[in-house]
């Protein structure tokens, strides 16, 4: 039987963090058995943040790291870079040349920059059509991402679609978003969303120092111990709830809610399971990053497999919009 195909990428723009596993990462490497997985560095979508030669390939090392790190088998997924695969940029041209500027207007991204009074370079404003390319180049089934990611799907499903129509033919299939309900959100030590851009992380890769640091800084409210606590409404208690055993969190729950708990006993609970947690992700790591070259001939090996899936369907593309005379 065929098995669906799972299509995600992640930007290589800087250590991920917890929210970014949750949310994301995690997904690629529990479905790696269900799914034909395919995993990619979002280099070119990182450009436009990233324009630096050494930081930009020190970056795409990194995060091929991390994805080896957190479980993803080359064996059972297709790892690779999109800069592997010109296919993609000469994609999202046709797309940009059956997309208006009102529709791109109205992504999230774009107008979050435009709130903010940014001057928006151009490949910002394409994000969503090289994202679109991406996806729809290989006849994905399903993208696992987080919630924020999920009106860039719906780009690509309208993309695939009005393609479909103009050109008269199904070339491309209409993919589905997959996220996680329980951590659609994951928060941050301030119990916003965890995001870079809010500093508010915890490393996926931090150090237990790092951790406890992390942690030490969660704001809290200045109610004695004693005084019965909402646990839903503490940020500590928030993480708990991703890192703590079931058994014991739901003692942690009753604690809070009878009172009697310190914040510094439970974020000293939250630290030492949060290590517990990464520690071997951690390791493997460190143990990986001694061999750059197995490194970079994962990524060039998952380049090659792609770039023939790319080569096939651009020559479908290509036939249909009439370019292809020979
Ligand atoms: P950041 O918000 O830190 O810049 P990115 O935008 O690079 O993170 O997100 C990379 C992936 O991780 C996306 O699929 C995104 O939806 C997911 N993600 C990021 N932050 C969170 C979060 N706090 N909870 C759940 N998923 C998240
Ligand atoms: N835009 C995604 C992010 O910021 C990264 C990305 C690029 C992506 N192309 C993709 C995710 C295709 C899923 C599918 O996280």
């Amino acid at each position: 039987m065929n098995k669906k195909i799972l299509l995600s990428g992640v930007k290589p723009t800087g250590r991920p963090h917890i929210g970014n596993y949750f949310g994301a990462m995690k997904q690629f490497v529990d479905m790696q058995e269900e799914y034909q997985n395919m995993i990619f560095i979002a280099d070119y979508h990182a450009l436009n943040f990233i324009q630096d030669k050494e930081e930009m390939s020190k970056q795409i090392i990194d995060l091929t790291l991390d994805y080896l790190a957190i479980g993803l088998d080359p064996q059972k997924t297709l790892i690779y870079k999109q800069s592997d695969i010109p296919e993609h940029t000469e994609l999202t041209w046709i797309f940009d040349t059956i997309t208006t500027m009102p529709y791109l207007m109205r992504a999230h991204a774009y107008k979050d920059a435009e709130s903010k009074n940014k001057e928006i370079n151009v490949g910002t404003f394409n994000y969503p059509m090289l994202m679109a390319a991406d996806i729809l180049m290989y006849d994905t089934d399903v993208v696992p991402v987080g919630q924020d990611q999920k009106q860039h799907v719906e780009y690509a499903r309208d993309t695939a679609q009005k393609f479909n129509f103009i050109f008269k033919k199904e070339v491309f299939k209409l993919p589905e978003s997959k996220i996680l309900d329980t951590v659609a959100v994951v928060p941050g030590t301030d119990g916003q969303k965890m995001s870079k851009s809010n500093g508010n992380t915890i490393e996926l890769f931090a150090t237990t120092e790092e951790i406890t640091k992390a942690v030490m800084s969660i704001p809290t409210d200045s109610k004695p111990i004693d005084e019965p606590r909402n646990p839903e409404e503490d940020n500590v208690f928030k993480l708990h709830k991703l890192f703590t055993k079931s058994d014991e969190l739901f003692a942690l729950r009753e604690r809070y809610q009878k009172g009697g708990i310190s914040h510094k006993e439970s974020k000293e609970i939250l630290i030492k399971n949060i290590d517990t947690f990464i520690k071997p992700l951690r390791e493997k790591r460190e143990q990986l990053a001694q061999d750059t070259d197995f490194i970079l001939d994962v990524l060039k090996e998952g380049g090659k497999r792609a770039k023939l899936k790319a080569e096939k369907k651009m020559e479908i593309v290509r036939e249909v919009i009439g370019v292809k005379l020979y």
